[in-house]
């Protein structure tokens, strides 16, 4: 039974993996709540075969310490926007934050794709943290990767990317598969396939609801 399940998620996992390789992806899309993480904004490919010349990488709220790899040649610029809720710290008040990071002045065949990586701190949370990514090509098209599935888990338009984040503190007290843990260091896969395993409502990929009941 807990076999069978698994099996069904594993390639579920992989048939979303294979199918949302022509869509803007983040490369890795498993983290853990609350935690430092680095990952890169796949582009795949142009616009009807026109080259990318800039690319915009949205910040969902909750997200923090953004900062963008430096990418030559393309012109880095972080975009701010206001807080809704100013932080005070020992050196004074914070009142914005990250609101979107766009590269631009570079060229992206459509034969070739590029990684656009960002390193931030991931918000407390559990399940799919979504990330609208805008496309700019040469010929003045835009593929806007923004749509999120809806209550049913159907997604209409360019899906925007995904990074799947589980709770470490409570695939951390899982008490049996002994190996997953031995190394110390949780990782994000590892943290998110033993949240699959014990029971947890998960969404995968573009967004299909699955629920582990083993
Ligand atoms: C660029 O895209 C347009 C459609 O916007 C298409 O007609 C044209 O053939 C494309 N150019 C190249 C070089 O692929
Ligand atoms: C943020 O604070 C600075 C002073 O530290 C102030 O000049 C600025 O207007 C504030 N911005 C917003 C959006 O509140
Ligand atoms: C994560 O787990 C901790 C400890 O069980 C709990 O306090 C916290 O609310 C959980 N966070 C989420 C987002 O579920
Ligand atoms: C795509 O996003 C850009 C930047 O926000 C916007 O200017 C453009 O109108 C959008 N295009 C479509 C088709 O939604
Ligand atoms: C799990 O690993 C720890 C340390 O590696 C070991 O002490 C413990 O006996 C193991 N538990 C089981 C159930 O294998």
């Amino acid at each position: 039974m807990k076999f069978t399940i698994l099996a069904t998620v594993v390639s579920t996992l992989l048939i979303a993996a294979s199918s949302v390789e022509a869509h803007v992806t983040a490369n890795p899309s498993a983290g853990v709540s609350g935690s430092y993480f680095q990952s890169n904004f796949r582009v795949p490919h142009g616009c009807d075969g026109n080259s990318t010349d800039m690319v915009i990488v949205e910040i969902p709220k909750g997200v923090t310490s953004v900062k963008p790899r430096a990418l030559y040649p393309w012109n880095t610029a972080i975009n701010m926007v206001a807080l809704d809720t100013p932080i005070t710290t020992s050196t004074g008040v914070i009142n914005t934050t990250v609101g979107s990071v766009t590269w631009s002045n570079g060229l992206i065949l459509d034969s070739m794709y590029e990684d656009f990586g960002l390193q931030f701190k991931l918000p407390v949370m559990e399940g799919p943290l979504y990330w609208r990514v805008y496309q700019h090509c040469v010929n003045n098209a835009w593929n806007n990767w923004t749509a999120i599935p809806d209550s049913t888990g159907k997604t209409t338009g360019e899906p925007a990317a995904v990074i799947n984040v589980a709770n470490a503190t409570t695939s951390t007290t899982t008490p049996s598969d002994n190996t997953t843990s031995s190394s110390g260091k949780t990782s994000a896969a590892i943290s998110f396939s033993q949240a699959l395993g014990f029971g947890h409502v998960v969404f995968v990929g573009a967004g299909a609801l699955l629920m582990a009941m083993i």
